[in-house]
């Protein structure tokens, strides 16, 4: 069975562009392949957070993507940290990594301008840190946002690099998406993310998601109610397209066009579906968080499971590398 790798960052409140890009799409593919998700707990360290709030965000993480239906039975779901294996991979890979590949990353770019006074080496270095989270367990896909695609184009390059370098090891990784890999913020400009605060919570109550999605912005070009829009101009039916059915999409494409219908009831339709799929989700985090053992099980599973695999492959890549094995000394 082909294996796929994808990760999340611990970072706070799981937001809908996280679902709709990543998390929705993991599930779909449980039963598709060997399936291994990770919490990047060590990504998240590269910018500035509170250390008191970093183990309770890791279980929080992991307790939100189940409850988002990752089901541990059927995959398998670990905390990076619990497998050292990713950091001492990461150091062979930053010897085969030109700096200039991670200066040039739209990402390092955008986050050491966010974070002026906190540029610290492992801003650069995450994306060698992802390269070896991917290829530790020599995954051939990687289902991602669109964000993330320079960062697997990295990886098949690192892949390219150590094989040619050392031995034909590891295999170079495709990206995968989901039908809507890329979800604008609120502001229907720039990216949802955490960072910008124009996000939707996954978890939030629904009269304040209900609250932002009637703030949000929709195509600029209808300014009043009566001119016609454009739904492949506007975030919000982006966002229809991932949670209502087949006929409501179609309605709301002509009447939208003909402005039959207003951008604010285009948007309690799509309160309405996206309610019918976040209701469960909520739910059972509800009682997830009243009991969090399943969680913290799938976690000890996890990191036993993916520690074993990262044994043998790690010992192959030092050996390809040419290092002197402990074993072979007496
Ligand atoms: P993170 O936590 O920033 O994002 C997790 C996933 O959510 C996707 N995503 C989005 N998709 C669509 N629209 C959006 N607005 C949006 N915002 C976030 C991201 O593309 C991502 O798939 N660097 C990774 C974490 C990582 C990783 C890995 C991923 C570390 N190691 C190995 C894959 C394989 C990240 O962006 O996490």
């Amino acid at each position: 069975m082909d294996r796929v790798f994808s990760g999340i960052q611990p970072t706070g409140e799981v937001h809908i562009g996280n679902y709709l890009g990543a998390i929705k799409h993991w599930v779909e593919l449980i039963d598709q392949y060997d399936c291994i998700y990770c919490i990047v707990d060590y990504h998240a360290m590269t910018v500035p957070y509170e250390p008191g709030e970093m183990s309770r965000r890791i279980l929080d993480a992991a307790l939100v993507n189940i409850a988002c239906g990752l089901d541990p039975e059927r995959c398998t779901l670990f905390v990076q940290s619990h497998v050292p294996e990713h950091t001492e991979l990461t150091w062979i890979f930053n010897c085969v990594t030109p700096i200039g590949d991670l200066e040039r990353m739209t990402q390092f770019k955008e986050k050491a301008k966010q974070h002026r006074k906190h540029v610290n080496a492992g801003l650069l270095d995450y994306p060698v840190l992802q390269a070896a989270d991917i290829l530790l367990y020599k995954a051939h896909y990687v289902p991602v946002g669109v964000d993330q695609v320079q960062h697997v184009e990295l990886t098949r390059e690192i892949a390219r690099r150590f094989n040619q370098r050392f031995a034909p090891i590891f295999p170079e990784p495709q990206v995968l998406h989901s039908p809507t890999p890329k979800i604008l913020g609120l502001d229907g400009q720039s990216k949802m993310s955490k960072s910008l605060n124009n996000y939707i919570g996954m978890l939030e109550p629904p009269d304040v998601i209900w609250e932002k999605l009637r703030t949000a912005v929709t195509d600029v070009q209808r300014v009043r109610r009566s001119d016609p829009g454009e739904p492949t101009r506007c975030n919000i039916y982006t966002i229809h397209q991932a949670f209502s059915p087949s006929e409501v999409l179609k309605e709301i494409e002509s009447g939208c066009r003909s402005a039959g219908l207003g951008c604010v009831d285009c948007k309690r339709l799509l309160f309405e579906h996206m309610m019918k799929e976040l209701d469960p989700i909520r739910q059972r985090a509800e009682s997830l968080r009243r009991d969090d053992g399943p969680v913290r099980r799938a976690l000890i599973r996890g990191a036993e499971r993916c520690r074993e695999i990262a044994r043998e492959v790690m010992k192959e890549v030092r050996s390809s590398a040419g290092l002197l094995p402990l074993d072979a000394i007496s």
